[in-house]
């Protein structure tokens, strides 16, 4: 008998994190994910058009407080851990899918008072690890929410049960299947250049994954691999320019599995399909991100809910 109980975990209240943010934090991720002089929604925070990037509080779990480079090592062994689960490898961790559920537009400056309240809600265990996922609401400092975070994390070479283990109490709204034979409704093409990952990380992970060659080297990824999450905010700008008219509050949901690495400077492209309405008068869409060069999916499954921009109507 393992003296794990993968169970009990699932519902586990994990610590609350503090987080905050500002103006200049929303600008450095917007490069972060490859925000071009021209996009003034999102990088010219003087223009009347310009707004907090909505997928922003995707960073905060890393970000914390800190005005400062974080040590990623220490950040991974902090915090309360349930007594019903290994402590896993730090470096066979990867990240399986993100969403982010925007229920408020979020403030260009926090000010004090907001964390993350965070909960395990799914665990699952294969052959090939333990998947673990965890819900994260963003909360102002008298409780508002104004996002709800889905993530997971898969614990490669993780073992408890040692066979198929299954529990799950809340999760994200999945994505439809990619219409048979229908051609994208938009394809947007996109470039990250060679310096990417060294922007990105200014965000708040500073894995060392993303800007040491030799590390990348010796996980098998041939090199620095650009975070996973600045790819997500590539496909996230994609969605918002194509079919939101550019303006970041148009997007309510915004989803997708992390299925192949991305190196900075790859060229990427973004197919997203419509499949029916989401809820609100906002259009929900499927999308997938590809390499451009190998063909290769770097984002699979993705969903969003979007307001669809419409002509005279602003
Ligand atoms: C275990 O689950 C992961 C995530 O769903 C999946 O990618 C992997 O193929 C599974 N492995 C096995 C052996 O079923
Ligand atoms: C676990 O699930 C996989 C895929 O569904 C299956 O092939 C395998 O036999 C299962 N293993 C056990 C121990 O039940
Ligand atoms: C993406 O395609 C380019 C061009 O073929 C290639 O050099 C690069 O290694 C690919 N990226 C990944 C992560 O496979």
């Amino acid at each position: 008998m393992s003296k794990f109980d993968l169970a009990k975990a699932v519902g586990f209240q994990l610590n609350d994190k503090e987080v905050s943010w500002n103006q200049r934090d929303l600008l450095i991720y917007a490069v972060g994910i490859g925000a071009k002089k021209d996009e003034f929604s999102i990088v010219n925070e003087l223009d009347k058009s310009w707004a907090p990037f909505p997928t922003y509080p995707v960073v905060l779990m890393f970000k914390g407080l800190s005005q400062d480079v974080v040590d990623f090592r220490q950040l991974m062994s902090e915090g309360k851990r349930t007594p019903d689960l290994p402590k896993f490898d730090p470096n066979r961790i990867v990240h399986g899918y993100q969403t982010i559920e925007i229920l408020k537009p979020l403030p260009a400056v926090s000010g004090p008072g907001w964390k993350l309240q965070r909960r395990i809600v799914g665990i699952s265990e294969n052959k090939s690890g333990i998947i673990i996922e965890d819900e994260s609401v963003l909360a102002d400092g008298n409780g508002i929410p104004y996002a709800k975070l889905y993530s997971a994390s898969f614990n490669l070479g993780a073992k408890v049960t040692g066979s198929n283990f299954t529990k799950r109490v809340a999760g994200p709204p999945q994505a439809k299947p990619v219409p048979k034979d229908q051609k994208p409704d938009w394809v947007i093409s996109d470039q990250t250049t060679p310096e990417q990952a060294i922007i990105y990380r200014l965000s708040g992970d500073y894995n060392m994954l993303h800007i040491d060659p030799s590390i990348g080297k010796a996980a098998g990824f041939g090199g620095v691999i650009l975070h996973g999450l600045s790819s997500f905010g590539f496909a996230a700008r994609a969605v918002i320019s194509a079919i939101g008219g550019g303006d970041p509050r148009s997007l309510k949901l915004f989803g997708a599995r992390f299925t192949s690495p991305v190196k900075p400077g790859d060229a990427l492209e973004t197919s997203v399909w419509a499949v029916g309405a989401g809820p609100d008068g906002t259009t929900e869409v499927t999308f997938v991100t590809k390499n451009v060069t190998t063909g290769k999916l770097c984002l699979g499954g993705g969903i969003a809910y979007v307001k669809k921009f419409e002509k005279g109507k602003l």
